[in-house]
Formats: C-alpha cells, sequence, structure tokens
C-alpha cells in the first residue's frame, strides 16, 4: 500500500511516500523530504508563526513533487494520504490538511488525518508488530515532553507530560538567552560534549511520584547562573544542565516501565537526537534488560515518514479508522 504522509505542523514543510506490505507488516520509506525553515526564522531567535505558514504556502507544492519524483510514482498511485491535524501552529497545520483534502478530492483518494505527539512515536514502527509490548515511550520535542504507554502500536496511553515548558523549548530559550543560534538544542549537544559536570542545577519534580514533568524553573535557574557567575564556561554548563534533565527523564521512565512492567522503551521527538539523552536512555535499558528502539536523527526531527506510518496503522487496524479530525486543533488531544 502506498501512503503519503503530510507534516507542517511548525517550522518543517515535510512529506514522505512509504510502502506498508501487509502480508509481512512492515514500512519501506521510499521518500522522505524535508524542506527546513530555520532560515527564515534563525533572525528572530525562534519561529515566527505567520512566517511559518507562508514558507509552507510557499514550498508544499515542491516539497510534494520531489517526494513523488524520488518514489518513482504518480499522485493517482498513491493509496492513503495521511495529514497532521495538531498539534502545531494553527496556520501551518491548515496549509498541510488543506492540501491533504484537495489532494483527496482531485484523485479521490481517502486521506486519515494523525496526531503529531503519538506520530513522532510511531517513527518507531518501520517493524510495528516486532516490538515487545508493553513499551513506554518518552517524546521529547519543542513543543512537548510526555511519557505514554503502548500496548500496540495504535494503543498509546498519556501517562504524564510537562507541566510548562517542553524540553525543547529548555534548549532553545537558554541558548536564545546566551545570544546563541536557533535552535538551541543541536548547538548545546555539540558543546556538552567538550564539557564536564561543573555546576549544579535542580532536577524539578524527579521524586514526584508522578511522571509529570517541569523545564520552566531548570530555564531560570541555568539563566540566574550565567548572571551570577560571569565567568562560567559553556561547555561546563550545556553538560551540567543535560546531565539534570537525563536524571529526570531516566528516574520517571525507570517507575513507568516497572510500574507497566514494560518489555521495550521508545524514544523520540527532536530532542531524542540529544547524544548524551539517548545514551543515558541506551544506558537504563541495559540495567533494565528492557528492548530499546530511538529512530535515527532524521526521523526524530519532524518528518512526512511518521505521520505516514500512524495514518496507515490507525486506517488499517483501529476500530474507528474512518474518524476525522475536521478541524485543526493546537494542544495534544491524548
Ligand atoms: O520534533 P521537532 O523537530 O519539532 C517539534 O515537534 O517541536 O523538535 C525540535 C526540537 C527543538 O527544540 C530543537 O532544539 C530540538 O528539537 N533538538 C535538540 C537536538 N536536535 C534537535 N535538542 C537537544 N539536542 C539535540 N541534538
Ligand atoms: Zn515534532
Amino acid at each position: 500500500m502506498l501512503v503519503l504522509g503530510i507534516d507542517t505542523s511548525c517550522d518543517d514543510t515535510s512529506i514522505a511516500v512509504l510502502d506498508y506490505n501487509e502480508t509481512n507488516k512492515k514500512f519501506t520509506i521510499i521518500s522522505n523530504v524535508i524542506s527546513s525553515q530555520i532560515k527564515a526564522h534563525v533572525e528572530y531567535g525562534g519561529i515566527v508563526p505567520e512566517i511559518a505558514s507562508r514558507e509552507h504556502l510557499k514550498n508544499i507544492l515542491s516539497v510534494f513533487e520531489m517526494a513523488l519524483k524520488e518514489a518513482s510514482i504518480k499522485p493517482k498511485n498513491i493509496e492513503l494520504i495521511a495529514v497532521t491535524a495538531g498539534p502545531g501552529l494553527l496556520g501551518s497545520l491548515i496549509v498541510g490538511y488543506s492540501f491533504a483534502k484537495g489532494l483527496s478530492i482531485a484523485n479521490k483518494t481517502p486521506y486519515i488525518t494523525v496526531d503529531h505527539i503519538k506520530a513522532h512515536t510511531a517513527a518507531n514502527f518501520i517493524d510495528p508488530f516486532g516490538i515487545k509490548y508493553p513499551a513506554v515511550a518518552l517524546t521529547i520535542s519543542g513543543g512537548h515532553s510526555s511519557l505514554s504507554v503502548l500496548n500496540s502500536p495504535i494503543e498509546a496511553n498519556f501517562i504524564g507530560g510537562t507541566i510548562d515548558d517542553a524540553v525543547g523549548e529548555l534548549f532553545d530559550k537558554v541558548a536564545r538567552y546566551l545570544n546563541l543560534p536557533y535552535p538551541g538544542g543541536p548547538v548545546l549537544d555539540k558543546l556538552s560534549k567538550e564539557g564536564e559536570l561543573k555546576y549544579k542545577f535542580p532536577k524539578p519534580l524527579i521524586n514526584e511520584k508522578n511522571y509529570n514533568f517541569s523545564f520552566s524553573g531548570l530555564k531560570t535557574a541555568v539563566i540566574n547562573f550565567t548572571k551570577n557567575n560571569k565567568d562560567f564556561e559553556l561547555p561546563h554548563l550545556s553538560r551540567s544542565m543535560t546531565e539534570s534533565i537525563c536524571d529526570i527523564f531516566v528516574k520517571k521512565i525507570s517507575a513507568a516501565a516497572s510500574e507497566y512492567a514494560a518489555k521495550t522503551l521508545l524514544l523520540s521527538g527532536g530532542v531524542a537526537c540529544n547524544t548524551m539523552i539517548r545514551q543515558s536512555v541506551k544506558n537504563l535499558a541495559e540495567k533494565k534488560k528492557l528492548d530499546i528502539m530511538m529512530p535515527p536523527p532524521v526521523l526524530c526531527t519532524d518528518n512526512g515518514a511518521m505521520i505516514a506510518i500512524l495514518g496507515t496503522l490507525n486506517f488499517i487496524y483501529s476500530p474507528d479508522k474512518n474518524s476525522k479530525n475536521t478541524d485543526v486543533y493546537p494542544t495534544t488531544r491524548w
């Protein structure tokens, strides 16, 4: 089954073509085109929603044509269109959603809407039924940090999330304060590699008996530290901040894995590119003798392939497979 996946939730215009083999129940990514808008936003130190919508509008047709060209297919060959309905920036979401609807009408191809956060987890599902369930999934991105438990590839139950800033926001806002380029996550990741754990930062909610996160206080603590210690060293700062983040994630994932008798850990989202976070979750999985899955970096950040995967699984296996969100939505719906 040839599936088109479209994501325009934030600042990447992403369209992918995947083939789902219904016999062996595995996906093959045939093309995965991502047009980044970073250049359009960099001078503002963050994403400007109106610019993001306009950039999507400008780019979506050529990204679509490129995805089809790389896959050597024509629009009429597409058997299902999967598109993000939310969460994300409304103006950006509307561009992708309207494009999907238009394509669906023009070619009489069915379409299905997908939740962006659940789709991040699905970036691990090239072989969705080869994974041992239950699985505990940590999805960490620029807008979201959430923990869920999956009993199958399409049954995700939310158990906790951030009560303020997402972890990606923490990286991006600290970097912005320090006049580092946007997005801050990859820059701070690189710096951490040359740093040591020299400064002590708080680990909010680490000992709370729930699965919630809070990163706003950590952000303030790091910023205040730089104000009060003018001779701080950036690599040590980044390393020490990331150590706090890793400790929080390890503690919460470990507790969730025990409580829900998980057999697998799934990491996903843009922040799952982070070297130290990847390593700490790997170490935890080894210690607890759990399987661990984390996508390659290109499938951690926003991409159309993850949308095509979840859309296909919902379309084929979900009891309410014909249901569609008739509107786009800005915040997570579990
Ligand atoms: O998943 P994503 O592409 O978009 C959202 O759905 O938000 O995630 C983007 C986020 C940004 O905050 C970016 O700074 C962060 O992922 N990020 C990283 C790294 N690479 C990207 N954060 C930490 N370390 C990285 N290597
Ligand atoms: Zn995302």
